[in-house]
């Protein structure tokens, strides 16, 4: 059966964007049902509005963060969704979501985990310390979300060289390229049924993955 997927968003959108793309063209099992953010202002709501997905906005109004996280978990709930997708939602989920969720929250973060992660470590930020850091390979990441920041079972990964000339602009625009193909790619995964986890690992089943509609994206 199809799954109904909630993205929760902070910002711009783009991966969002690509979700419902990508899900209307049949190539994800699972349809966007819900659009949650943080910020009044983030862009992704104008996209969730014109292709008619419901939207919610829930600010953190400085509650605990298991606090915030349970208002969340109850507009999920409502809305009888199976899978959270995080797709540039800057704010941490905890407490009883995660374990009621348990494998079935999906982070996006524009790093190689478990470079360059945890508390603060994002947009601008993140990809200047990648630069002044000197590493020749940055990434994306896409993960199992568990109790703690950016700690939880490794889906897929995509590596992104650092070039001598990048500056912020162009690292962190070639490493969303990637994060626009590598996001699907893992929800697609999850909406077949073809993820496992095993402790830290995850286990693609039922198939080569190299084979799979996936690699095609
Ligand atoms: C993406 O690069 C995503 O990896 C990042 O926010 C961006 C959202 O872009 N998330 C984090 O850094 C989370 N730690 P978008 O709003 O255009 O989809």
């Amino acid at each position: 059966m199809s799954k109904r997927i909630a993205v929760l968003v902070s910002g711009n959108g783009s991966n969002l964007e690509r979700l419902i793309e990508l899900s209307r063209a049949g190539f994800i099992d699972g349809e966007i049902s819900l659009v949650i953010s943080s910020n009044e202002k983030a862009f992704a709501l104008e996209r969730a509005k014109r292709h008619s997905i419901p939207s919610r906005i829930l600010h953190f109004n400085s509650r605990s963060c298991d606090a915030y996280s349970d208002v969340i978990l109850q507009t999920i709930v409502d809305c009888e969704i199976d899978l959270i997708v995080l797709a540039g939602f800057l704010k941490i989920l905890s407490g009883k979501i995660i374990e009621r969720f348990r494998n079935r929250i999906i982070n996006l973060h524009p790093s190689l985990i478990p470079s360059f992660c945890g508390k603060g470590m994002y947009g601008e930020r993140l990809h200047r310390a990648v630069i002044e850091s000197g590493v020749r390979i940055t990434g994306a990441t896409v993960h199992f979300v568990d109790g703690g920041t950016d700690t939880g079972p490794i889906i897929l990964q995509e590596a992104v060289p650092v070039l001598c000339d990048d500056t912020v602009e162009s690292l962190s625009g070639r490493v969303a390229l990637v994060e626009h193909r590598l996001l699907p790619k893992a929800v697609s995964l999850f909406c077949k049924d073809r993820l496992t986890v095993r402790g830290k690992r995850v286990l693609i089943t039922g198939g080569s993955y190299e084979n799979s509609v996936v690699e095609r994206l």
